[in-house]
Order: C-alpha cells, then structure tokens, then sequence
C-alpha cells in the first residue's frame, strides 16, 4: 500500500463547496491531499507517529448536515497534522455514493478507513473488500452494523446524549414536583437507518417514562413510538412537515398547549422550530424545544431563546481521538483501554466492549462525553473554549 505521492501539493479535485452552514452542497466530491514534505517525524514510538508514506482514508455522510462539515475538516487537519495524507470523501447522504466512494479509497490504497455510515445497515459488502485489503476500519461516530470489518467504534455516549435532554426537561418543569400538574409533550427522533438515533431516543424516553406513565407527560399525538417519531435522513423539512401536521391535529384548538418538542438534535430541532412558528396559537418562545450539535442556526435560536438547549459534542476531541486511534492501528497495535492514558486526552473518554453490539459481536467502543449547553453556559462552553466566536450581533459562529 505504498503508492502515495510525498509531495507538498493540494492535490484537490474538491469541487463541492465546504458549505458550513445549513445550505445544500449540490455536489459532494472529494477531496484528496498529499502529505506535507515538511511532516515532523515522531521521536517517541508511543505518541502519535507517521510513516510518511501512508494515507487515511474518511468518508463522510453529507455536507448538507452542519456537522459533517466539521468532522470532515478536524480529522483532516489532525491525521495531516501527522504527516498523514488524507483522502476525504462526502457522499451526499447516498448510500450508493458512500459504497462507491469507499470502494474509491480502498482502490486507491488507503491505509485505514474511517467511515461516518450515511445507512448502518448498507456497507457490509465494501467492508468485506477492505478487510480482504487488509484496511482497518474505524466506525465513527455512528456503528456499522453486520460486519466484522470494524476494529473500533469512536463516538459520544450516545444514550447520555438523549438522558441529558430528558432529564434537562424534568429540571425545567421541576417535573419531581408537579403534583397535579400536567404537560404537553411530542417527540422528534432521527434518522432511523442511523444506529444513533435509537440510542438517542430511548436515552430521552428512559429518563421521561415514568412521568409519562403516571399521566404527568402527556403525549397528545399519541406517538411514543420511535418509528412513529423517526425522521428520515436527519431532514429539516421532513421534521417540519411531521411536526406540523401534529400541530394541525391535535393543537388546533387554540388552547392546547405544547410544553415541550423533545427533539433528537438540532437539523430536526430547526424543522421542528418553525413548524412551531408556522403552525401553533401559541409562542415559541414558550415551548422547550431539545436540541444537540450546537449547529450554527440552532445556536442563533438558543441566543434569541426559540430554543432551549442543545447537547453539545466536541467533534474536535472526537477527531483527536480517531487519530490516536487511527495511528495505533497503523503502527499494528491493538489498543484497548490503555489508549485513553497513553493519549493523555484533554478531554474525558470512557472504553466500553458492552454496549455497541453490531451484529457480528460487541465492538470496542471509545466513547466521548456529550455536554449540555443553554443561552447561559454558551459563553463558557462554546466560545471561552474557542470552538466558536461571537459575531457582531452576539451570534455565534463556528470557527471551523
Ligand atoms: C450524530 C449527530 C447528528 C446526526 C445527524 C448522528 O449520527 O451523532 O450528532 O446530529 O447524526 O447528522
């Protein structure tokens, strides 16, 4: 796997725009970087190394996902900051694109994969080719389902990111204490090709069950179920839609009041937002509304309190993670939980052989930690730790 060019060049066929905001990137491409001829050789074999000569290949879902954006751009950045090169791939929230781009990576030799799944369920076939290659394959982010290609899996602790929206409900409404007192809630959950999501959903619905149970959560759409929740691709609009013809249904009256859109993350947090602003009696402002990634537009939201929190993941402490990961894989080793002292991660990182079964047994799982941010700690959280600056009108912007 030693056919890589080792001179300084951009060699970037990226025709895509690296669009960070919300906007639909109308062709997703990749993007392909040589190693810089000045990389630092690593002194010391149980850091961070590089051979030089080898290449890091990262498919991602889609641009059109705020996130991904980000991802993409910090595992780049880190795994070239290693003298790595970086074939880095977006696959427009198509499965068959993603299957192509990865058969791309593989033909051109990479030396380790790091795949963002757009289906879970769809790349059991490429990943077969990959480990007949000899390719390990790091799942990130979100668990690749029914193959043993995988070697790790590197996420955030994906149920604790819905138990922090759930419980962040049960502050808000001192739901210990209602008493009598009764409230209107529906839930939004995501993408259900995407193995997070469940873990999201049931991490929220866990920690708001027994005050459904006891009538003082009602749910008046009756839908409780994650597949009657679900929204297809993450979408926006697709949340939206959903949302207001619930809206219709069952808050027309002009009196029934929604107390809470317990959302799933922030692409589905905006749908649901304006639905709200669309189609309800009442004020937006009045409805916690969950969200999670800290996306651009749902920051501005939270500022101009239309919605109530998000559950923040650092992804750049998630890349720091896949590199070490990555280059441990890369120099043969088999890392386990040692990896999180060794790496002397600035940030806090628990292993786990339980929780993550794909089909073909539990995949070893570094799993990072979620935070929950709200109009009153996004100073601190978000830009005192420069992931993010204030514009001019006191909106954050992502400095990535
Ligand atoms: C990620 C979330 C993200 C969602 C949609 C999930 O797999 O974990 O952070 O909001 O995909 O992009």
């Amino acid at each position: 796997m030693k056919k890589k060019l080792l001179s300084v060049l951009l060699a970037a066929t990226m025709v895509a725009t690296l669009a960070t905001g919300c906007g639909e990137a109308a062709t997703e491409e990749t993007e392909t970087t040589a190693p810089a001829a000045t990389e630092e050789k690593a002194d010391d074999a149980a850091e961070t190394t590089a051979s030089g000569e080898q290449t890091v290949g990262i498919a991602m879902p889609t641009q059109s996902l705020e996130r991904w954006n980000r991802d993409g751009s910090y595992l780049k950045e880190q795994f070239e900051s290693k003298g790595y090169a970086v074939e880095l791939t977006y696959s427009d929230n198509k499965i068959d694109q993603q299957v192509k781009d990865i058969e791309g990576l593989i033909a051109d030799d990479v030396d380790l994969l790091v795949v963002a799944a757009v289906d879970g369920e769809s790349l059991s076939q490429v990943l077969a080719d990959a480990k007949d290659a000899n390719i390990p394959v790091i799942s990130y982010d979100r668990l690749i389902m029914n193959t043993d290609a995988i070697s790790y899996y590197v996420s955030f602790d994906n149920y604790t990111v819905g138990k922090l929206q759930g419980e962040f409900v049960i502050d808000q409404l001192d739901l210990k204490n209602a008493g009598d007192k009764t409230y209107n809630i529906e839930f939004t959950a995501g993408d259900p090709a995407d193995n997070n999501a469940g873990f999201f959903f049931n991490g929220a619905y866990d920690a708001l069950k027994e005050y459904i149970d006891a009538g003082t959560l009602v749910v008046p759409s009756g839908q409780t179920k994650f597949d009657q929740v679900a929204t297809p691709q993450w979408d926006t609009k697709n949340a939206m839609n959903r949302m207001e013809n619930i809206l219709g249904s069952n808050y027309g009256d002009g009196k029934t009041k929604l107390d809470v859109a317990l959302c799933s993350n922030d692409s589905t947090a905006l749908g649901v937002t304006q639905a709200i602003e669309n189609n309800y009696w009442g004020d937006v402002k009045d409805v916690i509304i969950t969200g999670q990634d800290g996306d651009v537009a749902n920051l501005a939201n939270l500022v101009d309190g239309k919605q109530t929190m998000t559950v923040y993941k650092a992804v750049a402490n998630e890349a720091v993670a896949t590199l070490d990961l990555g280059v441990a894989l890369l120099n043969g080793e088999t890392p386990d939980a040692g990896l999180i002292g060794s790496a002397g991660w600035s940030f806090d990182c628990a292993y786990d052989t339980e929780s993550y079964d794909n089909g073909t047994g539990v995949i070893p799982s570094y799993l990072l930690v979620p935070t929950v941010v709200t109009k009153d700690n996004l100073q601190k959280e978000l830009v005192d730790t420069g992931y993010y600056t204030l514009d001019d009108n006191g909106y954050p912007q992502a400095t990535n």
